[in-house]
């Protein structure tokens, strides 16, 4: 029987996963800070939702102080999937202390738990980030990791080594996964199909980082969750450590992305092109070779298909909010 806490569960891809467990029945403890990185009203709101079913109970906590570990202690479950970070790559050049709270001090916390309850599996996020800019245009992850461009990177890696340790050393079958810029339905507001949508749909103007010459594998959400819930029975065989790459696998140029998306909404606004920020990546693209095989599976949907199924959420969210 599994039991299951999902950390970051008010959060964009926590809040998807747990709907797709709790409709398989599955019990879950969610647990979030529900800080205000973005609008906590959004985060709210998720929990709202997912506390509809009757297998979903919501504690409020922060990952990163010792009285979460103390409640968490006391709970039953057998299985882990990490989700909560402080997330965001721009942010951690302004305010890297937030991300050494959650991303380090949090994560060492998710450790100490797996250690004390004996978790079957422990899955957690990392990021594309880690990878910096390579000369490879295909990112394996046997690539050399050693030079991520932010601080939130930073912090991902040292989340896979702090990982790797517990992992060996007290036998924790562990997966990191690195996810690949995920759109979809109650997407995060500071991302880019998030925020083009917004802008079109608000008449604002759209800022193009880098004057659009970055590249990103979209991955859309509802193939994220599949490949995590795969991921669940699918732990390391040998050396109970491994990292997975989890991306469509494909790269789309951020003006062809937004071309999409006003082709969707059959409408457009003033686009402003910008030079690169510092720590941007210029192109972003998963080898999944090692997800297939490991699952059997690897991402479906295209960001024609991924934009009209976000958009469509879009619409039906905040027209009834109105
Ligand atoms: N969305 C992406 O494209 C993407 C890409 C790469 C990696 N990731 C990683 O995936 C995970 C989920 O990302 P997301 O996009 O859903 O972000 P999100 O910000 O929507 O979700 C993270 C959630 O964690 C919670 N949280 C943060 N710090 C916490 C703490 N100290 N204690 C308890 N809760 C805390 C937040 O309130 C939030 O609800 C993160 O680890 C992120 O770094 C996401």
């Amino acid at each position: 029987m599994k039991n299951i806490l999902v950390t970051g569960c008010a959060g964009f891809i926590g809040f998807n996963l747990c709907e797709k467990l709790l409709k398989k029945k599955i019990k879950i403890i969610g647990v979030d800070n529900l800080n205000n990185f973005y609008e906590k009203s959004l985060k709210k709101k998720r929990v709202k939702l997912l506390s509809r079913y009757k297998n979903f109970t919501f504690i409020k906590t922060d990952i990163s102080s010792n009285k979460c570990l103390k409640i968490l202690l006391k709970k039953n479950f057998n299985y882990i999937f990490h989700l909560a970070a402080q997330a965001g790559v721009r942010q951690s050049l302004t305010n890297p202390r937030i991300y050494l709270k959650s991303n380090i001090i949090g994560f060492f916390n998710i450790l100490e738990l797996s250690k004390l309850k004996k978790i079957k599996h422990l899955i957690y996020a990392s990021s594309s980030s880690v990878y910096g800019n390579q000369n490879k245009k295909k990112f394996s992850e046997n690539l050399n990791t050693d030079k991520p461009l932010q601080f939130y990177a930073a912090t991902k890696k040292s989340n896979e080594v702090m990982g790797y340790s517990y992992a060996i050393n007290y036998n924790i079958p562990m997966t990191c996964c690195r996810f690949f810029t995920v759109y979809g339905p109650h997407g995060r507001p500071d991302m880019a199909a998030f925020k083009f949508i917004n802008a079109i749909m608000n008449k604002k103007n759209i800022f193009i980082y880098n004057n659009g010459n970055h590249k990103r594998d979209f991955t859309y959400i509802d193939d994220v969750v599949e490949c995590l819930f795969k991921l669940l029975n699918k732990p390391p065989k040998k050396n109970y450590h491994q990292i997975i790459n989890l991306g469509k696998g494909k790269g789309t140029d951020i003006v062809t992305f937004l071309k999409i998306i006003e082709m969707t909404l059959k409408k457009t606004t003033k686009v402003k092109l910008i030079s690169k920020q510092q720590g941007d990546m210029i192109e972003t693209l998963s080898s999944i070779r090692k997800l297939k095989n490991t699952i059997g599976y690897s991402p479906k949907i295209s960001p024609k298909k991924g934009i009209k199924l976000f958009i469509d959420w879009y619409k039906s969210f905040y027209e009834n909010k109105k």
